[in-house]
């Protein structure tokens, strides 16, 4: 009768024992896929700073929602790359641009595929930035919340059209979860789902994305409408205005370093919460893979669970398909 008499090691005995305790699950039901469409393509373009991520022909969206359909992915989050930028993101109200066709084509193909659009005029900007520019009262050029927020209703009214189920507005701009959700029910579009990028931090993790959708602010930063890594109790009162708004689901963005905050998301509201593991967290495991520094396989797979750990019921990333082949292996 040695001490010790508790021995929590009991329970990771063998891999039924340590499976039958579990307590967070990983699926490919958890990941939905953040998909490039560019308008000037015919074929996959590879992104340098992605490893295995492209810019995609429009005309491949049929093919890539059956691939998805294929290994068990049931989402996927689209962004576009017009054929030419200009001040506003005028061109990203285009019902023939990349991403409304994209969304049809998807649909078509595989009509019980969730289609998520990302609402925000940062990739259409000649700028670069998230909003329609102006001098402010201080003789400062930043984005002027109000234009923007019309912008982005109209945007999401064309998304809404083309068939998307969900639109996901990721600009921080205030009020603009209002003002999408009643432009939608003006259409009719009870139905469709708004998923409010509700806590979205100015992050460096953002480096890649920008690579990839051709869209790094020519000037500035985004520090003026993206939260400051440094705050917390500010994420709740965005989760909580979005809420109050009219969002059906909640986002954090980036994952990673903000673990603490999707916790504290989770425990303050009763919306379902997802999280963006993005372009940075994504490209710096295969940097490190690459390098031979570390397992590209385990340490995915240890980062996604990580995620839901922290109270993400879905994950958006990268992995989607790779980690999804993993799982099912
Ligand atoms: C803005 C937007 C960004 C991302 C998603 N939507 C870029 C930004 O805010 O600079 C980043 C996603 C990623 O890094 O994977 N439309």
């Amino acid at each position: 009768m040695g001490f010790p008499t508790i021995r929590p090691r009991r329970l990771r005995r063998t891999d039924a024992l340590r499976k039958l305790v579990r307590e967070t699950s990983l699926a490919p039901s958890d990941f939905v896929l953040p998909l490039f469409f560019d308008a000037n393509l015919s074929a996959p373009k590879p992104i340098a700073s992605m490893p295995g991520v492209f810019r995609h022909p429009v005309q491949d969206a049929g093919k890539i929602a059956a691939e998805l359909k294929a290994r068990g992915i049931l989402g996927a989050i689209l962004f576009g790359i017009p054929e030419k930028k200009d001040a506003k993101g005028i061109v990203g109200l285009d019902p023939n641009g990349p991403v409304p066709r994209a969304i049809a084509a998807m649909k078509g193909a595989v009509p019980e595929l969730v289609v998520m659009a990302d609402v925000c005029v940062d990739e259409y900007t000649d700028h670069g930035h998230c909003g329609v520019l102006h001098t402010d009262a201080h003789g400062q050029i930043d984005v002027d919340n109000d234009a923007t927020v019309e912008i982005l209703a109209e945007m999401s009214r064309v998304y809404a059209k083309a068939g998307a189920d969900i639109v996901a507005p990721s600009d921080m701009m205030d009020g603009r979860v209002g003002a999408i959700r009643s432009a939608l029910d003006s259409d009719g579009r009870q139905d469709v789902i708004v998923l409010s990028y509700a806590v979205k931090y100015a992050s460096a993790y953002y480096g890649p994305f920008r690579d990839a959708a051709d869209c790094a602010p020519q000037f500035g930063d985004r520090a003026g409408y993206q939260m400051d890594p440094a705050n917390a109790r500010e994420a709740l009162r965005e989760a909580r205005l979005d809420e109050e708004e009219g969002a059906d689901m909640l986002m954090v963005k980036p994952a990673l370093a903000y673990l603490d905050i999707i916790r504290a998301v989770r425990d303050a509201s009763t919306l379902p919460l997802c999280a963006y593991n993005v372009s940075g967290e994504y490209s710096m495991l295969h940097a490190a893979a690459d390098r031979g520094m570390i397992s590209l396989e385990r340490a995915m797979l240890e980062t996604l669970g990580s995620i839901r750990r922290a109270g993400a019921d879905f994950i958006l990333t990268y992995h989607a398909l790779h980690a999804a082949e993993v799982l099912g292996a």
